[in-house]
């Protein structure tokens, strides 16, 4: 189907409305996996019912002196390679982060010393797992509004620093990595051509961490109290990705005058095959049609997006031309949703 022009378009600065592409992405995740066996031997669960329940089958763990800003370098200095484009000529920064390296300064700022990005300015986006989506949305406002012509997005988590390992509900599920995207201008129809973003802080109880904020700083008194590691009421989680990724889904299809049908690919948020399954039959596209690697990483946060999208991109899954859907959920609750003519 040939897509119609939206009825209401953006209002922008009065300068002539910028296409927003993405001209590279890059992918870091560690070395070491830590597979469903190995779980076996640190909590009381089995790979049976990781499995079924997940379809998660191992996860990247990042070594203890390396952090999330190490990842996140790496993963962007191989989004620039692809992109030809210099870190020097980054203006814009975002790192999407539930694992900062510190609470401050922000972890954009780290990559920005490691990759030498120097007239880049720098910002970290907390949107838990939605982030890289909430990223994505904040770069194509600053280039459509003509204040900044390159920016690189990175999703980067080091989950394994915040996962209580005696809590069999949580641990199983979570990984390390980083992904990247750079964004400009370029001319031509090619690009993001609708987003969506939302957020309802009514569930702000349902995933979380408690601790290590300034609501509740670790004391010598709260230091074993796991309250530093994820909190999560797993259920209600799930009931509420599948209904908020399903209808932000359709609001995007909506606003591009576009048709589950035309889509080539989604890339969804890697947290459970399950979840996956439910959003493939609500929108009636095939699962075939979704990139799916959380098996390989668990799940990555706001990298699982990014990094899933750059081995579609890499692996010639998504190709020139394709309408490519990704759509993210995660604490807040946040949820995103973009399409982009790839
Ligand atoms: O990235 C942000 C978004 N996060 C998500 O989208 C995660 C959403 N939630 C989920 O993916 C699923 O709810 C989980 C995978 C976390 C859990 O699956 P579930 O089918 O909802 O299981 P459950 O929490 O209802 O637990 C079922 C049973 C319980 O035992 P009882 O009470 O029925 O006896 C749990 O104690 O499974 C037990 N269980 C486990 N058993 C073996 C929980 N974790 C494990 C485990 N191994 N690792």
């Amino acid at each position: 189907m040939k897509r119609q022009p939206r009825s209401n378009p953006r209002p922008h600065s009065g300068k002539t409305r910028r296409t927003v592409s993405i001209i590279g992405t890059g992918s870091y995740v560690p070395e070491k996996r830590l597979t469903n066996a190995d779980l076996t031997k640190m909590v009381d669960t089995s790979d049976e019912w990781i499995t079924v329940r997940t379809g998660i089958k191992e996860r990247r763990v990042a070594a203890k002196d390396e952090t999330t800003s190490d990842m996140a370098s790496k993963a962007a200095l191989n989004a620039l390679e692809q992109a030809k484009v210099k870190p020097e000529d980054v203006d814009l920064i975002l790192v999407a982060t539930a694992t900062p390296d510190m609470l401050f300064p922000a972890t954009a700022c780290f990559v920005q010393k490691k990759i030498a990005a120097k007239n880049a300015a720098c910002l970290d986006v907390s949107a838990a797992c939605a982030g890289f989506l909430f990223g994505i949305e904040i770069a194509q406002q600053f280039i459509t509004s003509h204040t900044h012509d390159t920016v690189l997005v990175i999703g980067a988590e080091k989950l394994t620093s915040i996962t209580n390992w005696t809590d069999r509900n949580t641990c199983v599920l979570f990984g390390d990595g980083a992904g990247a995207a750079v964004l400009q201008h370029r001319g031509g129809a090619h690009g993001v051509i609708s987003t969506h973003i939302g957020s309802d802080g009514r569930f702000t109880d349902i995933l979380f961490m408690p601790g290590g904020g300034s609501r509740c700083p670790i004391t010598r008194d709260n230091v074993d109290m796991n309250l530093a590691t994820i909190h999560m009421t797993g259920k209600e989680v799930y009931k509420q990705a599948v209904t908020a990724m399903v209808n932000a889904s359709r609001k995007v299809l909506a606003d591009a005058g576009l048709t589950a049908d035309d889509i080539a690919c989604v890339i969804p948020h890697q947290a459970n095959l399950r979840i996956i399954e439910a959003i493939a039959d609500r929108l009636k596209i095939p699962l075939d049609r979704f990139y799916v690697n959380l098996d390989k990483y668990g799940n990555t946060s706001a990298a699982a997006v990014a990094i899933a999208l750059d081995e579609a991109n890499c692996s010639g899954r998504i190709k020139h031309g394709d309408y490519v859907l990704m759509v993210v959920f995660g604490g807040g609750l946040t949820w995103a949703s973009t399409i982009i003519e790839w």
